[in-house]
């Protein structure tokens, strides 16, 4: 169904969809696609809707396996009962199209997180990770890749008894939404500034695809842009994507390593998702920290409270509304196909080349990490310096020499 569909039939504020679930109010999303709040009349209890997809202009073979697609990406999320995933509860068929029913969660995403604090330190993201990523470790374990993980998919509660907790949503749906061929692998759907480079190539997306969506994410919120920066044109990032080139992370301290380990270029090099947690989770807790200290609980600041961004009542400045991440899941992009020629993209100084190329040090805004690097990037100098003074030392020791009667 189309918005102007829409509109006609009615969908709106108090709509019966499915005969079942009265809309409230749009939560978000565009005309196809949008999130509703609405009141599950049978059960008495809050639901989201969500229209992922939609059979109009299809042929009647196209349309069915538009639906079957849906189905069973709703049957798939309705697997996982997990305290940090937004759980699936029915797929309505309404005029024959599909419409997920989900658990509510009044929450923010963290793209809208982003709208209230450029930034979010490194001590909070790494607690929303670990929290994510055991309910993606899960998926995992039962065979579900989420193939669309980013900020916009992050919820954390801002009210009620679920305040501060986090919960991934949109399991499966870029598949739901994505073209009817299934494995296409010419034909991607996702949201390109979060793919890892194989998966914008044209490979598949599998769970270390995930992994590496889930680096982009936490970097994004970060250090306030995604690791290959922001691009309105979905094909140049693409291209990008593909190329594995990041900026390197100047502002996630102790999460530096583990974003990098994250994203990895090469799939076989990145941690599981069980590891990513585990990593996520030593970052704020130490060493001998365990994840399952952070399950189940609100994430918490450095000062030990829920931090503001995360709370209801923490308005959104005006002038921020709307946000500013070219961020949504986009439908059958054409993937770089192998040794297909990259258009030049310019390369400004501060772009990493990953992994660094042996004796080059990255230059501009990239920094050395750690100790070593800061030693290893100073030693020329020192060597230079001290070369020049042992040369002073002999030209004085000759002068002085020469003078003596
Ligand atoms: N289960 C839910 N409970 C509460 N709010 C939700 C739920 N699912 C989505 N939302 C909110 O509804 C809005 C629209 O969500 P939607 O999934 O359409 O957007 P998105 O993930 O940012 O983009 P895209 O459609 O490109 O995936 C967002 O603000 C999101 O946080
Ligand atoms: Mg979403």
């Amino acid at each position: 169904m189309t918005a102007q569909e829409h509109s006609e039939r009615g969908i709106g504020p108090e709509y019966l969809l499915a005969g079942r679930y009265r809309l409230k109010v749009k939560l978000g999303g565009g005309g196809m696609g949008a999130v509703w709040l609405a009141r599950d009349t049978l059960l008495h209890r809050d639901v989201a809707v969500k229209q992922v997809t939609t059979t109009a202009g299809l042929d009647p073979a196209e349309a069915r396996k538009v639906r079957e697609n849906t189905l069973r990406e709703g049957r798939n999320a309705a697997k996982l009962t997990h305290k940090h995933s937004i759980a699936m509860y029915d797929v309505a068929l309404e005029g024959g199209e599909p419409w997920l029913v989900m658990e509510y969660l009044p929450a923010r995403n963290l793209a809208q997180a982003m709208n209230i604090a450029d930034t979010l330190p490194p001590f909070e993201v790494a607690q929303i990770g670990a929290q994510v990523a055991d309910a993606l470790a899960e998926a995992h374990a039962a065979g579900i890749v989420h193939r669309d993980i980013k900020p916009g998919n992050v919820l954390v509660a801002d009210r009620g008894r679920e305040l501060g907790i986090a919960k991934i949503s949109d399991f499966g749906i870029a598949r739901a939404k994505g073209d009817t061929s299934d494995n296409s692998s010419s034909v991607i759907t996702g949201t390109p500034a979060y793919f890892s480079p194989e998966v914008a190539r044209g490979d598949n997306p599998t769970e270390a695809s995930d992994v590496f969506s889930l680096g982009s994410t936490l970097y994004t919120v970060v250090e306030g842009q995604p690791p290959f920066g922001i691009d309105s044109d979905s094909i140049a990032l693409l291209h990008r994507v593909a190329k594995a080139e990041i900026y390197r992370p100047n502002r996630a301290g102790p999460l530096t390593d583990v974003l990098l380990h994250l994203l990895e270029p090469d799939p076989s090099r990145r941690p599981t998702m069980a590891q990513a947690r585990d990593e996520l989770a030593k970052a704020v807790l130490g060493e001998q920290g365990r994840f399952q200290q952070l399950l189940g609980s609100p994430v918490y600041s450095a000062e030990g409270t829920v931090p503001a961004w995360a709370q209801r009542s923490t308005p959104l400045p005006d002038s921020r509304r709307g946000g500013r991440f070219v961020g949504s899941t986009v439908a059958g992009l054409p993937a770089v196909q192998q040794g297909t020629p990259l258009p030049s993209v310019p390369r400004p100084l501060d772009r990493l080349q990953w992994p660094p190329r042996p004796g080059s040090t990255p230059k501009g805004k990239s920094q050395p990490t750690s100790v070593r690097d800061q030693i290893v990037a100073w030693a020329p100098l020192a060597m230079g310096v001290m070369i020049s003074i042992l040369v002073l030392a002999v030209i004085v020791a000759v002068i002085v020499l020469l003078g003596q009667p």
